[in-house]
């Protein structure tokens, strides 16, 4: 997805013999395992690992159950067509990042949803549905995975690719710091980087809103973690296919990697190096787009504290608009969300397609010769309807939807 990454040791040329040590040797095979991982069939991005254990070993395999499922509500209990607004802390749920997970809504392109660990260490996982593109709306730490370790830290985006196994591992937060908060993107159609933001030869385009420096790769290979059960022989990954989840049991540790290049990998990007544009006028939200469903199911955009347009009768608050095919999931980080009532951070609502966005009442002239917004804020477009789920309609503010007919102030400036 990026651009080319190597790690560790590798042989001279694809699919030769790479004579392994003395000290990696784990059977009586001469050579490492080379292993291609591979995505659209083997016609797309991938990357090649070299292993000292067979990767197809496997012990057992037996069914799990997670609360993190996606149940869509039914349609009486969503009601009539309308706004709604989320108030995600009201859904935490407990345990590691995937079992304190709650989904929110989602189509066959995307899921979105929350999660509240109450647990650091994720364990062993791997989707094998969807990227994963998470947003740290608090928390810091450190992803391991077969493909290397990156630090990350708090407003990172972290993007793990589908079937990579991995662990996220949080740190203790510091003093003044909140418990990990973590915004959840399951991006089932993919994740790409818009290719208007390339050149033809890969390399990011200068009027991109960021550039190759901007992003995280893995700075060092992962290693096996004590008490990941590598020592007896028995070491357990959750795995999730198709919607069912599953603990597979290896009879050695997956993260036996030498050496790795390719260009499928995780990285991670912190939304404060997003580069806005401010225009003349008021610019539409493309502008924020930060990466792009596979063929172009969704976007995400990231909207950054920034200068707001500087033509002297400019409005800098978003025009009353109807984007017809698109329903529009925005989550609040920070700044000032004073005219949205009872909106703060973590809180995500859901604008479906067809209902005009407009300011709420007094922001459109409030915002006459403002100069700069301070707001932070993660929106997901889809062009597929979003369903809201069970755990959605547990947290939704009814009085969401009548709030535009209210007093109010200055606010958003997010689209
Ligand atoms: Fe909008």
């Amino acid at each position: 997805m990026l651009d080319y990454h190597r790690l560790g040791r590798l042989p001279a040329k694809h699919h030769i013999q790479f004579k392994r040590s003395k000290a990696d040797m784990t059977d009586g095979c001469p050579v490492y395992y080379e292993h291609c991982i591979t995505r659209k069939g083997f016609d797309g991005a991938y990357s090649i690992a070299y292993r000292k254990n067979n990767p197809a070993r496997e012990l057992d395999a037996k069914p799990a159950k997670l609360a993190s499922a996606f149940e869509p509500a039914a349609a009486d209990a969503v009601g009539p067509v309308r706004r709604h607004h989320l108030r995600s802390p009201g859904v935490a749920g407990k345990g590691t990042l995937w079992e304190s997970l709650r989904l929110l809504m989602g189509n066959d392109d995307v899921r979105i949803g929350t999660s509240q660990p109450t647990v650091a260490d994720s364990g062993l996982v791997q989707d094998g549905d969807a990227d994963l593109l998470l947003f740290f709306h608090e928390g810091s730490g450190r992803l391991d995975s077969e493909l290397g370790s990156l630090a990350f830290r708090r407003h990172d985006y972290l993007f793990i690719p589908r079937g990579l196994v991995h662990r996220v591992v949080f740190d203790k937060p510091g003093k003044g710091a909140l418990p990990p908060h973590v915004l959840w993107m399951e991006c089932r159609s993919g994740l790409e980087i818009p290719s208007n933001f390339r050149h033809p030869n890969g390399q990011f385009a200068m009027d991109a809103p960021y550039s190759h420096r901007d992003f995280r790769r893995p700075t060092a290979l992962s290693k096996p973690t004590p008490g990941d059960g590598h020592a007896q022989g028995k070491v357990k990954l959750l795995h999730k296919r198709n919607d069912a989840y599953s603990w597979r049991t290896l009879p050695h540790h997956p993260f036996d990697v030498v050496g790795f290049d390719g260009t499928n990998y995780p990285f991670a990007f912190n939304v404060h190096d997003y580069q806005p544009k401010t225009g003349l006028v008021h610019l539409p939200p493309p502008i924020h787009t930060t990466f792009l469903g596979g063929k172009g199911s969704f976007v995400v955009c990231s909207f950054v504290p920034r200068k707001v347009d500087y033509h002297p009768q400019s409005i800098p608050c978003p025009y009353p608009h109807s984007s017809i095919e698109c329903d529009e999931m925005l989550w609040y980080v920070e700044g000032d969300f004073a005219s949205r009532r009872g909106v703060g951070p973590a809180s995500l609502s859901l604008h479906p397609a067809g209902i005009p966005h407009a300011p709420q009442p007094g922001r459109y002239e409030a915002s006459f010769g403002a100069e700069r917004t301070d707001e932070l804020a993660v929106m997901v477009d889809t062009f597929k309807p979003l369903r809201l789920t069970k755990h959605a309609m547990g947290c939704d503010d009814p009085d969401y939807h009548r709030s535009w007919m209210g007093a109010g102030s200055k606010g958003t400036y997010t689209d």
